[in-house]
């Protein structure tokens, strides 16, 4: 059977993304779904190219044993041949990764929507950036995303 791909996307690629991608692996480990997806994250900046996640990130996750274990990536055209869903966490990381496709490929494969499209509990329609703010933000992002996260596995189960 052909895997289902799924791409998260953010500006950083260290600290929304990185969680949501564990989330949704975390969330399908739980399922018995593991083989049956391709799961990524990737920025749309290019800063931290390289980077292991955010350790703020990192020790907010580890508290709900959520490992967390990407390195950075910038998102490129082939992602738009290779991924069935891209899933951008706020409305300007919507309108740049739709600009790149504009100007990169013509292909059709991706759906791209944000993650909060999914959501249940939470009212965001944005997954806010934690980066600058304290720690109490990398939290409130992981309860976002633990919502949304799965009402997207749900849209697709
Ligand atoms: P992310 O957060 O997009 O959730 O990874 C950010 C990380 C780094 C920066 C901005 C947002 N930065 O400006 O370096």
């Amino acid at each position: 059977m052909k895997k289902i791909s799924v791409l998260f996307v953010c500006l950083g690629n260290i600290c929304r993304s990185p969680a949501a991608e564990a989330i949704f692996n975390s969330l399908l480990e739980k399922k018995g779904l593991t083989d049956c997806f391709i799961v990524d994250s990737a920025g749309t900046g290019s800063w931290h190219i390289g980077k292991k996640a955010d350790s703020r990130m990192r020790i907010a996750a580890e508290r709900r044993d959520i490992n967390i274990l990407s390195r950075a990536r910038q998102i490129t055209s082939k992602d738009f041949d290779e991924f069935n869903h891209i899933l951008a966490m706020d409305d300007s990381n919507f309108r740049n990764i739709k600009d790149l496709k504009n100007r990169t490929t013509s292909t059709d494969l991706a759906s791209i929507k944000k993650i909060q499209d999914f959501r249940s509990v939470f009212n965001e329609q944005e997954v806010p950036d934690p980066y600058f703010g304290g720690d109490d933000g990398f939290d409130y992002v992981l309860d976002i995303l633990e919502d949304s996260v799965n009402g997207f596995l749900e849209s697709i189960s």
